[in-house]
């Protein structure tokens, strides 16, 4: 089946739930056995639950993967899968990524010495160098947030995979419609379901999706014992965001797209990050790995901090706010929101300098939103 209707109907059958088109919120969090020592289908929900199992078994098809974990978030779901790891195992990490991932890595995971050694994954010399080092994993996010890098997925898998290191790739920013990870040859997708996969900004949630049987035993097996489980109504939101996933990237796209093209040619604008533009330094790779660039992106301004606050207090339909994915349009600035929990000295070596402005480019009419940024800029 192709996507489209993967995003519909996989992980439910009507018939297995008196013909309900769509799958019921299982709100138990017991299961009663069939007899002693006969347990169902389901025992526990933390082990366990019908609707989960739903959102689980459609996002493992649309990740083209076999199978999936949902969480409560996408820091729950990315905390699980640190928890594979024992002391003393290195984990190579882009150096250029979500500022809670950053932060899960070094006030949590160091402590625990898991740690993280940050490198250019663009730059295979550097990345031989410190696979030589045999490190347990790599971790890359693609589109990066939200400095908009790319990572050639395949190339730093096939890389990583001659040095025996998996292959993670948080595939939040593009979701499954746009790229698939598993087919690029990483080994464990992650996502935050509360963007794009669910849609509505009405859910916090996060999943985790594999091909390899060995690798869903053991996340299985953590998912269960750490216990931090998507709930059954966020799974239920989550299964009806995801059904209009298709329809909704297209729009984003393009939208996002038609804004960052108006913005190039703004004079009160110094440069557009975004993968869709002939501008950007990877747009080759862009064309190669993903079907689409979604609906975030960002952008410096000439005038600095002082014209970031006037843009960003000006606005009257993009919403001051963090986050992204969701069916109404947000702007923010990373150095101050969404990143500032990395320190300045990192963040500044990163490049998220406090004339960035990051934008989640809504469904609303794209010239409703073109007509709001040039009256705020
Ligand atoms: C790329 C990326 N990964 C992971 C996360 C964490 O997800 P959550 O906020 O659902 O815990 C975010 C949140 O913004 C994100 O942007």
């Amino acid at each position: 089946m192709n996507f489209k209707t993967l995003a519909i109907h996989a992980g439910h059958n009507p018939q297995e739930h008196l013909g309900a088109v769509m799958p019921p919120i299982y709100h138990s969090s017991t299961f009663a056995f069939r007899g002693v020592g006969k347990p169902g289908p389901f025992e526990y929900s933390r082990s366990g639950n019908p609707t989960r199992r739903a959102l689980e078994s459609c996002l493992a098809q649309l990740e083209k993967g076999t199978a999936g974990f949902a969480f409560a978030t996408g820091m729950a779901a990315e905390t699980t899968l640190l928890m594979l790891f024992s002391p003393g195992d290195r984990i190579l990490v882009q150096d250029d990524l979500y500022g809670g991932t950053y932060r899960l890595f070094d006030a949590v995971f160091a402590k625990k010495q898991v740690c993280a050694d940050y490198v250019n994954l663009g730059d295979s010399s550097k990345l031989r160098s410190a696979l030589a080092a045999h490190p347990k994993a790599v971790w890359i996010e693609t589109p990066s947030n939200p400095l908009m890098t790319l990572v050639d997925i395949r190339a730093v898998s096939d890389l990583a995979h001659e040095f025996g290191a998996l292959v993670i790739c948080d595939n939040t920013f593009l979701s499954p419609y746009f790229q698939n990870p598993l087919e690029l040859g990483a080994d464990i997708v992650t996502h935050s379901t509360t963007k794009y996969i669910n849609g509505h900004s009405d859910v916090v949630g996060g999943a985790l999706v594999v091909r390899d049987a060995a690798l869903a035993e053991k996340i299985g097996f953590l998912q269960k014992v750490l216990g931090a489980v998507a709930g059954p109504q966020d799974c239920y939101l989550v299964l009806r965001g995801v059904r209009t996933l298709a329809i909704r990237m297209e729009e984003h796209h393009r939208n996002a797209l038609e804004i960052a093209r108006w913005l190039e040619k703004h004079p009160a604008v110094s440069r557009v990050r975004h993968p869709g533009l002939e501008s950007h330094a990877q747009h080759d790779l862009a064309m190669r790995q993903t079907r689409g660039s979604g609906g975030t992106f960002s952008f410096h301004l000439r005038g600095g901090e002082e014209a970031v606050k006037r843009l960003l207090s000006n606005c009257r339909i993009f919403t001051l706010a963090e986050s992204l994915g969701g069916v109404e349009s947000l702007i923010q600035q990373p150095s101050t929101m969404t990143h500032a929990s990395i320190p300045i000295e990192v963040r500044l070596k990163m490049g998220i300098t406090s004339d960035l402005v990051r934008v989640s480019v809504g469904l609303e009419d794209v010239r409703d939103l073109i007509a709001d940024l040039e009256q705020a800029l």
